[in-house]
């Protein structure tokens, strides 16, 4: 469905879910964070948010399985003067060699297939460090119609449940004009924060492991 999405968008600019800034409490969570480290960006789509991260001083890796997507994304970080590390593959498969300080989902966890959540659940354990934040924009109601394969939607004490004992550090709501069958889409805006020490950061463990971690620059 992506790819078709991609290919078929007159600019990426056009598809439903562009933004040109990244979600505000994105922004409050990396404010908040005493130094950068790395970051992940989970289906990064046209790159908005990772060239962000990257700006802010992050390393920052950024998986998407559509190669448009990725290929646009690519484009954005040189335009920008930014360097990011793309991945394409499902993001159920990712796996890095050392975690993240800053895990971002912008819109990719309401489309994964219903069976793949526990697996996504599980590795973010493996994704965030200890004192990491994670920002999720998710879907919060059904479309009016039922779609098959539509996105799913969550409710704030769900999105709650499911990322404990990750704290909920702030909740927000959005909107996204969506060509119908969905229409006008409400989707909530999640900072979590990862109970632990800023001694457990991501930058540390890498250094600690004396590897490369996956976000390193080329
Ligand atoms: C709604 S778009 C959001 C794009 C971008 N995060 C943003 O906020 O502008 C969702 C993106 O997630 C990607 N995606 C969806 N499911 C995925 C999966 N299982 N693995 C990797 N990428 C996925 C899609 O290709 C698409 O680029």
């Amino acid at each position: 469905m992506f790819a078709r999405l991609y290919r078929r968008a007159p600019s990426v600019e056009s598809l439903p879910w562009h933004r040109d800034q990244p979600p505000t409490l994105l922004e409050h969570a990396v404010a908040r964070r005493s130094t950068c480290g790395r970051a992940l960006d989970l289906g990064c789509g046209q790159g908005v948010h990772a060239v962000y991260l990257a700006q802010q001083g992050f390393t920052v890796v950024a998986v998407d399985f559509v190669a448009a997507a990725l290929a646009a994304a690519r484009e954005r970080a040189e335009q920008a003067g930014v360097e990011v590390e793309f991945r394409e593959r499902d993001v159920v498969d990712y796996t890095a060699s050392s975690p993240f300080d800053v895990v971002l989902d912008s819109g990719c966890l309401h489309h994964l297939p219903k069976g793949k959540v526990s697996a996504y659940r599980r590795r973010l354990d493996e994704w965030l460090v200890p004192g990491g934040d994670y920002v999720l924009v998710h879907f919060a109601h059904r479309p009016r119609i039922w779609i098959p394969n539509g996105p799913r939607h969550m409710t704030r004490d769900e999105a709650v449940a499911l990322f404990s004992p990750l704290e909920l550090e702030e909740h927000d709501e959005t909107y996204f004009d969506v060509p119908l069958p969905m229409g006008r889409m409400r989707a909530g805006v999640y900072w979590f924060h990862r109970p632990g020490t800023e001694a457990g950061r991501a930058s540390d463990w890498s250094r600690l492991a004396n590897r490369p971690g996956d976000g390193q620059r080329r």
